[in-house]
């Protein structure tokens, strides 16, 4: 960018970010952001993160409206965890297609056939009702800790069967039975296009996110959910990276590795997701300025009980285990 454009950039940011001021004191309003969606999002909101750290997040801010940049089942565990606050969506249409993948029968055939000694862990990536027929919730940095830590042998895991698969292969002390869901911006990045990036760029770490196919992530040195990719290439001695994610976590890796000389690349096409792509720096000013994209719980009462009890109980194990992981108590 040339200097004369970068500096009528950053009056355009700063006067924009003036604007969104005045509308969230007006509000009480706070913006959350995943790390998948536009740069320019990204930039102004009050707080960037992955699945895991928005959900965790969300429950302890004081504001009183909370804007989630982000897809539909994001926004939905923020009103889930706060039922008395009003969660906006800048763009409400920005649906996660693999929240949806998964058939009541293939949970209820599961609980006939394994009883008491089954859990239903669901992704968050999940629709309120899918969550609602669960037991516990993970997201991609917290399921194979929570998996290990769970009673049951039998673990029916849903939606993703990438994750899924992921978590197995980790834990073959249970049986974890899989469901066919998969992400169609992870499912379609093949191993040769990884393989293609690894030759063009021989001295780079592949970090991949565990939606990814098995092939996939045959070829990775790291794997992990967004947070744990960029947390990964920070601290790495390494200066080249293949990123097997969508390419939004571009934005958080070069701020955080500024200065460091390090080097990023997408295996191609670039990964993008058509859905979080759908929120912009536009909309999400509009939802400021009209109160617009509120998120209504669309399930009975004792169904959004269910799937609040699913997040919590999520919560409740990653705290436990945190704390472990500080205090080093087995
Ligand atoms: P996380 O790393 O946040 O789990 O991202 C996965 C994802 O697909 C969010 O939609
Ligand atoms: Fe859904 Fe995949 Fe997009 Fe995440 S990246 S929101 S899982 S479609």
């Amino acid at each position: 960018m040339a200097d004369e454009e970068r500096v009528d950039a950053e009056a355009r940011e700063d006067a924009l970010r003036a604007r969104m001021q005045e509308l969230k004191e007006a509000r009480d309003a706070v913006v959350l952001a995943h790390y998948y969606v536009a740069p320019e999002v990204q930039a102004v909101a009050d707080y960037v993160g992955d699945s895991f750290y928005l959900a965790k997040l969300a429950k302890t801010l004081p504001q009183r409206t909370i804007v989630l940049c982000g897809v539909g089942f994001m926004g939905e565990s923020a009103k889930l965890l706060n039922p008395e606050k009003t969660v906006l969506l800048p763009e409400p249409a920005a649906d996660c297609p693999m929240a949806h993948m998964v058939q009541k029968r293939t949970v209820d055939d599961a609980r006939a056939r394994y009883g008491e000694d089954l859990a239903v862990v669901c992704y968050v990536n999940s629709t309120i009702e899918i969550k609602s027929w669960s037991d516990v919730c993970v997201t991609s940095s917290n399921a194979v800790k929570i998996c290990a830590e769970l009673p049951q042998h039998n673990l029916l895991f849903i939606p993703d069967q990438n994750l899924g698969r992921y978590v197995a292969e980790q834990l073959p002390q249970k049986h974890v039975i899989l469901n066919k869901g998969y992400c169609p911006r992870h499912q379609v990045i093949s191993a040769a296009q990884v393989v293609d990036a690894e030759e063009e760029h021989p001295d780079a770490l592949v970090l991949a996110h565990p939606e990814c196919t098995a092939d996939v992530l045959a070829e990775a040195d790291y794997i992990g959910s967004t947070a744990g990719i960029i947390a990964y290439a920070e601290q790495s001695e390494a200066r080249e990276f293949i990123i097997v994610t969508v390419r939004g976590v571009l934005h958080e890796l070069e701020r955080r590795c500024a200065g460091q000389g390090k080097r990023f690349y997408f295996p191609a096409p670039q990964p993008t997701c058509i859905n979080m792509d759908m929120v912009t720096m536009e909309k999400l000013v509009r939802c400021l300025e009209t109160g617009a994209g509120e998120v209504r719980i669309a399930v009975d009462e004792s169904a959004a009980e269910r799937a609040q009890r699913a997040l919590d109980r999520m919560l409740a194990y990653a705290a436990r285990s945190v704390e472990r992981d500080c205090h080093g108590t087995e």
